[in-house]
């Protein structure tokens, strides 16, 4: 009997001895692994004389329950010592901000877009979305532009396979498709979207830009009516001291026609490239909507009038930003991108 009590003595001091989880899993199979001593002394109990059988298996038994507490008791304080380290040198502050997650940002255009939405909210403008896949007639036709009429030179065009469909060349098709739409009552519209022209790509020019068309049609619709419009806009959008140009023009849908200037933000209108010297950069064309495309559009030209307008936003922002080449919109350079 004295080795077993040898065995609980030695096993509870090496127990004692143990710093960490490492040390007491490896004494737990020294003492209790396949061929640990305790399991060996067990073991041993059959082996034991007949007359000391019994009591040996019993203190075996006594001294196999003691350990396997002693252990589990052990056990549990150092896994706590180690959980309270653990707490207080890697303490976790909850009250620490989040890190962010990188956000993306509107494109200038759309920003542009969305300040020409907000003017022409404030001035009673719904915004009325027109396709950009066209039709000739559309395109054209209906705004008085006849097959083989020279006006029709002023937009060069993408056709597609399909004759007579083709990409809009600008927004003005969307009037044919708003007055069909509401005909015969009043109209105040704003059509934004993408258009495209088969052009030189140049500092001024894109073959696929923004443009913003808005009409307005009404019983008594006057050019007056028109120039307040654009005014009121441009000074929204620009401030008070920009200078406005507005002079006569020539399209085939408006008559009369106007033209609106706005002064060259990079020069200040002394003159550079991106206004081609004249100090003036041309932000719209305009005018009175003619009667034949009135007409087009279920409109009695003798009971109703109105005035249409086309400008464009990238070469809005260009003026707001002093940006010096409309090619950056679509070049996705992000340290372009990033700056608004
Ligand atoms: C038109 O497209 C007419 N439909 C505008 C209009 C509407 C007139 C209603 C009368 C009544 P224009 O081709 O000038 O007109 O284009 C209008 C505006 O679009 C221009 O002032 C300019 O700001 C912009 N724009 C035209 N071509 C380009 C281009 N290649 N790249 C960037 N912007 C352009």
């Amino acid at each position: 009997m004295s080795d077993l009590n040898a065995l609980e003595q030695r096993a509870l001091e090496e127990l004692q001895a143990c710093a960490d989880e490492e040390a007491l899993r490896a004494w737990n199979t020294r003492y209790f692994g396949k061929h640990g001593e305790m399991m060996l002394a067990l073991q041993g109990v059959g082996a034991r004389p007949q007359a000391e059988r019994k009591a040996y298996g019993q203190e075996a038994n006594r001294i196999k329950v003691a350990l396997t507490e002693a252990y589990e008791t052990s056990l549990a304080r150092v896994k706590e010592r180690a959980l309270a380290k653990n707490l207080s040198t890697d303490a976790l502050d909850v009250t620490l901000p989040g890190r962010r997650s990188p956000m993306g940002r509107l494109h200038v255009s759309t920003k542009t877009l969305r300040s020409i939405y907000a003017a022409f909210a404030d001035l009673g403008f719904q915004i009325y979305r027109s396709r950009e896949v066209e039709d000739d007639l559309t395109n054209f036709e209906l705004l008085n532009m006849p097959p083989h009429h020279p006006a029709r030179d002023m937009w060069d065009t993408f056709h597609t396979t399909t004759p007579g469909v083709l990409l809009r060349t600008h927004t003005s098709p969307g009037q044919i498709h708003v007055m069909r739409e509401c005909c015969p009552k009043p109209i105040r519209v704003i059509l934004p979207g993408m258009c495209y022209r088969f052009e030189q790509i140049t500092m001024r020019s894109e073959i696929m830009f923004h443009q913003v068309e808005g009409l307005a049609i009404g019983t008594s619709i006057t050019l007056a009516d028109l120039k307040g419009t654009i005014i009121a806009f441009a000074r929204r959008l620009f401030g008070a001291e920009r200078q406005v140009r507005i002079r006569s023009s020539y399209f085939p849908f408006t008559e009369p026609s106007i033209e609106v200037d706005m002064d060259c933000i990079v020069c200040a209108g002394k003159g550079c490239p991106l206004c081609k010297g004249s100090g003036w950069l041309e932000i719209m064309g305009a005018g009175m909507v003619h009667p034949t495309v009135l007409r087009n559009g279920g409109y009695d030209p003798e009971k109703f009038s109105g005035f249409a307008f086309g400008m464009g936003p990238e070469r809005i922002t260009m003026l707001k930003h002093g940006i010096d080449d409309i090619r950056l919109f679509w070049g996705n350079d992000l340290r372009f991108l990033r700056q608004f």
